[in-house]
């Protein structure tokens, strides 16, 4: 069976073409084709996305991108898209921008009409966890606890079975991406901020405004203690990780509390940004892992750590992790398409019913279920 899988619920227009028998005993996908068309060249001039133009700009992408997913996996006839292998289409309809979300759920719906496919609406956070099988050898085990980490979302969920999602931890303000977003800006890193702020915490200091790399030595992660939230049971909070590595750069930079974090990134030298990446990235680190094992003691049952979403690319969180975690490949760390398709696959192997083409709608925000 092949699956088209599209994916554009943020600034990453993405399709890919997953094969693999999903009645099968072993029940593995791969990969045929797989590409990723990002939009983080356009959103580095302005800091961050803006949902009007990553929504044109998916519009401009999305049939070159599925017709280049159909070419790299050799399923074209006479150059053209060869619709008889394709037996399903996966999509994300939710969470995410609703322009962009609107692009990639229409185009599969008229494709699913036009070629009389069956259409899985897939949950962008249940694809970043299906992430985890594509491509290895080791698959996790049931039950499972997953910690998902990306833009937008800070959960742990309780995964009993394939297709059973119970959210036992949450963000109750930011989200961790967002923060490593934040932080960056306010240190004057370019966007995306979680690979700046990994690369600055190695000393390699890149300019927002320049983008010229300067080289100093590795941050020192213990120069500036930030402190961990309070927050009881499984849930998250970032927001004050955020003002407190605000409220440091102000103290180390001599400056009232009053001035604004968009002068600060000129009074700090390099060294000093590589400290502060540092700091901040190893804080954050233990914060998700502190939260994450406590459930792995009360959860006794649980027999994988799956790590999923752009954040899960962070190697100073796969270092400091617990050894027998699960990560997905770093490339399929943030969004993408392949892993859409991972998880209509596990639908499909659990015989869920396909989506209604004619009537599937998006939905900017929402629970995983
Ligand atoms: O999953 P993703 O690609 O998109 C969403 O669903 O949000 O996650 C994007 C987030 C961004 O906040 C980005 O800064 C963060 O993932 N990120 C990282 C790293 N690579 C991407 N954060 C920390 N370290 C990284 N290496
Ligand atoms: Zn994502």
């Amino acid at each position: 069976m092949n699956i088209l899988a599209i994916e554009s619920s943020c600034d990453e227009t993405a399709a890919a073409i997953i094969s693999g028998d999903p009645f099968s005993n072993t029940k593995k996908p791969h990969i045929l084709s797989n590409v990723v068309v990002s939009q983080i060249d356009i959103f580095k001039a302005y800091g961050g996305v803006i949902p009007e133009v990553a929504a044109r700009s998916h519009l401009e992408a999305i049939l070159p991108v599925i017709h280049q997913a159909f070419k790299d996996a050799n399923l074209t006839k006479n150059g053209q898209d060869n619709w008889d292998e394709i037996d399903a289409i996966a999509v994300t309809h939710t969470p995410g921008l609703l322009g962009s979300l609107l692009v990639g759920t229409l185009t599969a719906r008229v494709l699913a009409i036009l070629h009389q496919k069956p259409l899985y609406a897939i949950h962008h956070l249940k694809s970043h966890i299906y992430a985890n099988w594509l491509e290895t050898e080791n698959l996790p085990d049931f039950p499972l606890l997953s910690l998902v980490i990306s833009g937008g979302h800070t959960q742990i969920i309780y995964m009993k079975a394939h297709n059973q999602f119970e959210i036992i931890g949450t963000t109750l303000d930011d989200a961790v991406g967002e923060c490593f977003d934040k932080v960056a800006k306010i240190l004057g890193l370019p966007y995306p901020g979680g690979p700046a702020i990994a690369k600055a915490a190695s000393g390699l200091i890149i300019d927002a405004a320049t983008e010229k790399t300067t080289k100093v030595s590795p941050g020192d992660s213990q120069k500036y203690p930030l402190p961990h939230p309070n927050i009881k049971n499984y849930d998250f909070s970032f927001s004050g990780l955020k003002t407190a590595v605000l409220r440091a750069v102000q103290k180390a930079v001599n400056v009232p509390i009053s001035t604004p974090s968009h002068e600060l990134k000129n009074l700090l030298s390099d060294q000093q940004k590589a400290d502060f990446a540092a700091s901040f990235e190893e804080t954050a680190c233990d914060i998700l892992l502190k939260k994450l094992e406590k459930a792995f003691r009360d959860y006794s049952e649980t027999k994988s750590i799956v790590i999923a979403g752009g954040v899960s690319a962070n190697q100073r969180l796969r270092e400091k992790s617990p050894q027998e975690a699960y990560f997905p490949a770093p490339c399929f760390s943030g969004d993408n398409a392949a892993m859409v398709g991972a998880a209509a696959f596990y639908e499909i192997a659990a015989k869920v019913e396909p989506t209604d083409s004619y009537s599937l709608n998006i939905l900017p925000r929402s629970v995983i279920n």
